[in-house]
């Protein structure tokens, strides 16, 4: 889970551009960042703990000389974050530099074989173990293309590794196992990223690694190899559309804010998907025994909004399954008559995938939904639906989320259609809602943004938050839990509300903040006693409803009042308020919104 960037150019010192590609990739981890270039026979790194700005003022990492180099942001997974630790790593003659991203599962046996032929370590690192075994390979002879090729064959684990010289200083080698790389084609120079982002300040012409394959970069080609014989594959590059303002900040204080204001736009894409693809995931589904949803953190929770709407809308058991738990949960009865619909924004995650590689060897279909083109998952997956909601940065998925549900929302719609479930009337209804929902939700941030803001300056000093709905509303009160915790570092709770009697109520005391989650739908009258029973207790009530909603205003101590919506719609436009609670509570709290604590954006380790 860290990111990685590689250039090597024909004239000009690339260590700035280097800089530059590592500030995209800092979503990916920010414990530590560095970067190695090759001069005059010479290896320059320069690497620290923190963040990539931090250490440029501190070290000027740009000032590197040499006209090829990589770079790493790193989040710690062998080894704490600090300089030692920190990549670029080294050989213990400074010839050979390597960055990765991923995990070397055997690096203690071959770290223990190399000691013992006198190499000294100087991290805690799995990743030190490549260049000192390309450095051991070279001293029996080999050149240090093939020395590179025998070092990968041995390592085992999942890795993509940017790997430069002093033997062959217009030559950067590039290896993708499992982790994401991506190569770029520029003009006198190539490149090697871990996503495409980071690669569009410079190209638009990218190809996309398989795994198992090695690619070997001088400044006007790139060379295509098939672990583990080596065997050649030509790939033409491919052009990407993606623009180099739509990865900043745009004048927010922070990308969170950022990305939850673009919701609307973004939701405007995400409804205008092809009809192609989703008729053929609608197919695909309509034809299996049993679908399984799987998805990790807030795609989970969009997972749980999929299937109660594949249930009313097209009457199709879809059972959401956290990754992490599926196969160990469900394994055994995963078939080729079983269809996994997997949800990543980043199409990365590590459970994610690990659930998609044993389904599939059990022959069951996979569909994707992602946010990342290119990323592991779109090419795993029979068919896939890019959700086009444009870069994330910040750790917290907001408007990823709320395009999950765009996606999900029309998926069930055509398998409702095409089984015959829904009327005319509700599919011209629902279509109109659908269509509708990107105006909703830009006045639901237009009238809620300021009381929101307000209610937190009110309530970030509580200890504890309980959020509580019933039917949609359930899922969306997770995850406005998981936004106000994973970012305030705010205990919370979240439960369906009936269930709230069954043990979470006696947490209530005098003044604990509930926050319930009450659109007009057939649960409203139940939420409304559960409500009276959480004030009888002493909890402070706050409710977000229909505005207008007199019933719940009177019962409630804040009440946040949204637009009229279709109450299957309502989940997008209810969990913005909550996103917007959590990101102004975070603020006022001094956290960093867009860098909580322990997280990373893309989680690719177990
Ligand atoms: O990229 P993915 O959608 O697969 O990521 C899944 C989770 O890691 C992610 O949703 C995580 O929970 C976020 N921190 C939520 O804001």
């Amino acid at each position: 889970m860290c990111g990685i960037i590689g250039i090597v150019a024909k004239i000009g010192n690339v260590a700035p551009d280097l800089v530059k590609g590592l500030k995209y990739l800092e979503y990916r981890g920010y414990d530590s960042a560095g970067v190695a270039t090759v001069e005059d026979g010479v290896i320059h790194v320069k690497k620290d703990k923190g963040m990539v700005d931090d250490i440029e003022k501190r070290m000027g990492l740009s000032s590197l000389p040499g006209s090829i180099g990589v770079a790493h942001t790193r989040w710690a997974t062998h080894g704490a974050p600090d300089q030692v630790n920190a990549h670029p790593h080294t050989d213990c003659e400074n010839k050979i530099a390597v960055v990765h991203n991923g995990i070397i599962n055997n690096f203690n046996d071959i770290k223990q074989r190399l000691i013992k032929a006198g190499h000294i370590f100087k991290s805690l690192t799995d990743t030190e173990v490549v260049p000192h075994l390309i450095e051991e390979n070279m001293k029996s002879g080999l050149d240090f293309k093939s020395a590179v090729f025998e070092a990968v064959k041995e390592l085992d684990g999942s890795f993509a590794l940017g790997i430069v010289s002093v033997y062959e200083p217009d030559t950067l080698i590039c290896v993708k196992k499992e982790s994401p790389l991506i190569l770029g084609v520029g003009k006198d120079a190539m490149y090697c990223a871990s996503d495409v982002s980071s690669l569009v300040p410079f190209t638009k012409k990218v190809v996309v690694l398989d795994d198992g394959e090695l690619a070997v970069l001088t400044p006007t080609s790139y060379e295509i190899y098939r672990l583990p014989d080596f065997s050649r594959k030509d790939k033409t590059p491919i052009k990407i559309d993606l623009k180099v303002e739509d990865a900043f900040k745009s004048g927010y204080p922070h990308y969170m804010l950022k990305e939850i204001y673009e919701q609307p736009t973004a939701l405007s894409y995400t409804i205008r998907l092809q009809e192609h693809y989703l008729n053929l995931m609608a197919d695909l589904l309509d034809r299996s025994k049993e679908i399984y949803i799987v998805a990790a953190g807030t795609s989970y929770h969009a997972g749980l909004i999929g299937s109660y709407l594949l249930s009313k809308m097209a009457r199709l058991v879809a059972i959401p399954v956290i990754a992490s738990e599926f196969i160990t949960s469900y394994g055994d009865t995963v078939s080729v008559e079983s269809t996994i619909l997997a949800i990543s924004q980043s199409g990365e995650t590590y459970d994610v995938l690990k659930a998609i590689e044993y389904a599939k060897s059990r022959a069951a279909t996979i569909l994707g939904i992602t946010n990342v083109l290119a990323s592991t998952l779109t090419r795993v997956s029979r068919v896939y639906i890019h959700q086009q909601s444009g870069p994330e940065i910040g750790v917290a998925a907001t408007k990823t989320f709320t395009g999950q549900l765009a996606v999900l929302y029309q998926l069930a719609l055509i398998a409702g259609k095409r089984r015959g479930k829904l009327s005319q009337r509700e599919l011209d209804d629902l279509k109109e809602a659908i269509h509708d929902i990107p105006r909703v939700v830009e006045e639901t941030l237009k009238k809620t943004d300021p009381l929101m803001k307000k209610l937190a300056e009110k309530y970030c000093k509580s200890k504890f938050f309980m959020f509580l709905g019933r039917g949609l509303s359930y899922p969306v009160a997770l995850e406005g839990r998981l936004k106000l915790l994973e970012i305030s570092y705010i205990p919370a709770l979240a439960y369906p509300a009936g269930e709230s009697k069954h043990g979470p109520i006696s947490l209530i005391e005098e003044g604990v903040p509930v926050i319930f989650i009450a659109p007009r739908d057939e649960t409203r009258k139940y939420v409304l006693s559960n409500i009276e029973e959480m004030k009888a207790r002493g909890a402070t009530i706050i409710t977000l409803g229909e505005e207008g909603d007199k019933e719940l205003m009177e019962l409630s101590d804040d009440f946040i009042g949204l637009p009229p919506v279709n109450p299957y719609l309502a989940p997008i436009p209810y969990v913005v308020p909550l996103q917007l609670f959590a990101y102004h509570t975070a603020v006022l709290l001094g956290r960093d919104p867009d860098r909580p604590r322990n997280l990373a954006k893309s989680v690719t380790v177990l």
